[in-house]
C-alpha cells in the first residue's frame, strides 16, 4: 500500500467502536484485525461471522489491499448482508491510510 500508517492510525479511530488491533487485542462487535491483510476472510476464532462472510471464506476469498479498500468504501455494497454496520470511509486516501496502518500488525 502507499498508505501512511501514521495517518491511518487517526482513521482507525473510526473503527475502534468495534474493533481492535495489536497485542492483546480482543473480539468486540467486530473481529480484532491483527495479520488481516493477505489473510483468508473469516479466520478470527471464536468470532460469530455472517453468513456472507462464511459463504465468501468457503471460496477461498482472501482480503488484499484491493478488496478491503473496495470494503470499506461501503461495506454492504460489496458483501450484501455483512453485519458491519459501518457507512464507509468515502476518501481514497483515508482507506489506504487506514489499510497502511493495520499491515503494520502482524
Ligand atoms: C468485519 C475493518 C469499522 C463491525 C471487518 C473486517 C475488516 C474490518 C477488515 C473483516 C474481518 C475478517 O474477515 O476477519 C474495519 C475498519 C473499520 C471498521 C478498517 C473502520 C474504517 C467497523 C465498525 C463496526 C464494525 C464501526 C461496528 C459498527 C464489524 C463486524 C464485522 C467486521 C461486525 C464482521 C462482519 C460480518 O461477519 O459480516 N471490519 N471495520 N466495523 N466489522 Fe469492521
Amino acid at each position: 500500500a502507499d498508505g501512511d500508517a501514521a495517518a491511518g492510525e487517526n482513521v482507525f479511530k473510526k473503527c475502534k467502536a468495534c474493533h481492535m488491533v495489536g497485542d492483546g487485542a480482543k473480539n468486540r462487535v467486530g473481529p480484532q484485525l491483527n495479520g488481516i491483510i493477505d489473510n483468508e476472510i473469516a479466520s478470527v476464532e471464536d468470532f460469530r461471522y455472517s453468513k456472507p462472510f462464511l459463504a465468501l471464506k468457503e471460496e477461498g476469498f482472501v482480503w488484499d489491499v484491493e478488496n478491503l479498500s473496495t470494503y470499506l468504501e461501503n461495506p454492504k455494497k460489496m458483501i450484501k448482508g455483512t453485519k458491519m454496520a459501518f457507512a464507509g470511509l468515502k476518501k481514497e486516501e483515508d482507506r489506504a491510510d487506514v489499510i497502511a496502518y493495520l499491515a503494520t500488525f502482524e
